[in-house]
């Protein structure tokens, strides 16, 4: 059965599209199944796998039940576009509207070993859809002073989810990103997660590099475009096999680790 991961933040542009897009490639480059699903009308995740921006059906289909979510995986992702906007209006009426991803998904999750979802920026349905769907929510938050607050309401969604809808979500943690740990700023925040979330706050950062934008501009994975540059993602990698307890893959992500980083 797949592990099923909803990215969320509270902000917009915290870098959850970023480390869905890197975690997914490489999880796939040692050897895992990986679903990847497209929550936001913005389509940055489809864009940056360099979905066709025709591609169809969409995950704005699946949630509107026209077609099965099968139907809807193109190379690997499960895409969205500004249909997607409709497609969670005309939720809003329905029974059972947040359980709708969690019902679309049942069928295919076996056929993955991770799914991973990008929520959009807003804790609104769809991101609520991808908390019921998931067993495990990940938290990603810029480098900056109100990173606590963000963390903290983003908490009280997932406190949300869990009562009632979905019990079994787990918090595997917050993904420090887009951080200059040269600045105090950087630090100080880092620091006030840490007393706050303590073990949850992952000790990876990611940090901040025009090269991710390059990336997805150019809809190349940052393992690509700078390997060298990977190492931060490919640590926030190996954190989260121990904390999904998944540690027997961890030696396939050292040489991966090895090729990419050490050889670049
Ligand atoms: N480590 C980084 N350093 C610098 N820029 C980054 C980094 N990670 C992502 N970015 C850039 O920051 C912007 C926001 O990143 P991304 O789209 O991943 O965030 P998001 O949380 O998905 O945003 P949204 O909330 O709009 O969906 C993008 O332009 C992206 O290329
Ligand atoms: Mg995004």
């Amino acid at each position: 059965m797949g592990a099923t991961i909803a990215v969320l933040s509270q902000k917009g542009g915290t870098g959850k599209t970023t480390t869905v897009r890197t975690l997914a490639d490489v999880f796939r480059r040692i050897g895992l199944d990986v679903l990847a699903i497209d929550l936001d009308p913005q389509g940055n995740l489809s864009d940056y796998f360099d979905v066709d921006p025709d591609a169809s059906p969409t995950i704005a289909d699946v949630l509107a039940g026209r077609v099965d979510a099968t139907a809807a995986v193109h190379d690997g992702i499960i895409p969205a576009n500004l249909s997607l906007a409709e497609a969670e209006i005309a939720l809003v009426g329905k029974m059972g509207r947040e359980l709708t991803l969690k019902r679309a998904l049942a069928p295919i999750a076996d056929d993955y070993d991770l799914l991973l979802v990008d929520c959009p920026p807003s804790l609104g349905l769809l991101t609520v859809n991808g908390l019921v769907a998931a067993d495990h929510a990940l938290l990603t938050t810029e480098a900056q002073y109100f990173a606590l607050q963000g963390v903290e309401q983003a908490l009280e969604v997932i406190e949300l989810a869990r009562d009632g809808l979905n019990p079994q979500l787990g918090w595997l943690g917050v993904v420090f990103n887009i951080a200059d740990m040269r600045t105090r700023h950087s630090r100080e925040a880092f620091a006030t997660l840490r007393e706050h979330i303590g073990e949850k706050l992952f000790e990876t950062t990611v940090r901040q590099s025009i090269a991710y934008a390059e990336s997805a501009e150019l809809a190349v994975s940052i393992l690509d475009h700078r390997p060298g540059l990977a190492a931060d993602y490919l640590a926030v990698a190996d954190e989260l096999l121990t904390r999904l307890k998944m540690t027997e893959l961890r030696p396939r992500l050292q040489q991966l680790t090895a090729s990419l980083v050490e050889g670049s």
